[in-house]
């Protein structure tokens, strides 16, 4: 997970940022895999739990990073990760009830609602980043 220091600079911020949306997508891609073997709750459970730490970290780096740069689109990439994390929450919620069908289905709307923020959102922020990168040189 990335820490903001004095010294970090958006090139590092920008490759931490991508080595992280690696991350997230993995998770997603071992939960959709552990449902689809059916794997036992608690397992499921666990990968779910590391899902949620991880993306709500993650998005806190982000936004820590849009502050630190004055991203003109911060409230805008904010909502966009509200709206994902309850997406997660709702996957939580699924999983208690047991219906492996529904978190399948909801597996994949998650996996295209967070690669579809990845490639706006969070492609515009990277763009800012750079922007702000060669101002800086
Ligand atoms: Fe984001
Ligand atoms: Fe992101």
């Amino acid at each position: 997970m990335s820490s903001k220091t004095a010294d970090s600079s958006p090139v590092d911020d920008l490759y931490v940022m991508k080595a992280e949306h690696d991350v997230q997508i993995k998770l997603l891609s071992a939960f959709g895999d552990a449902v689809s073997r059916q794997q036992f709750k608690v397992e499921l459970e666990g990968i779910l739990k590391q899902l949620m730490d991880y993306t709500s970290v993650h998005f806190l780096s982000e936004q820590l990073l849009m502050r630190m740069y004055a991203y003109p689109h911060y409230e805008q990439h904010e909502q966009r990760h509200t709206q994902l994390m309850e997406r997660i929450g709702t996957l939580q919620e699924s999983l208690a009830e047991g219906d492996r069908e529904r978190m399948l289905t909801m597996v994949q709307h998650l996996r295209d609602g967070i690669l579809g923020h990845i490639e706006q959102d969070d492609a515009a922020l990277a763009h800012y980043l750079q922007e702000a990168l060669a101002t800086h040189r």
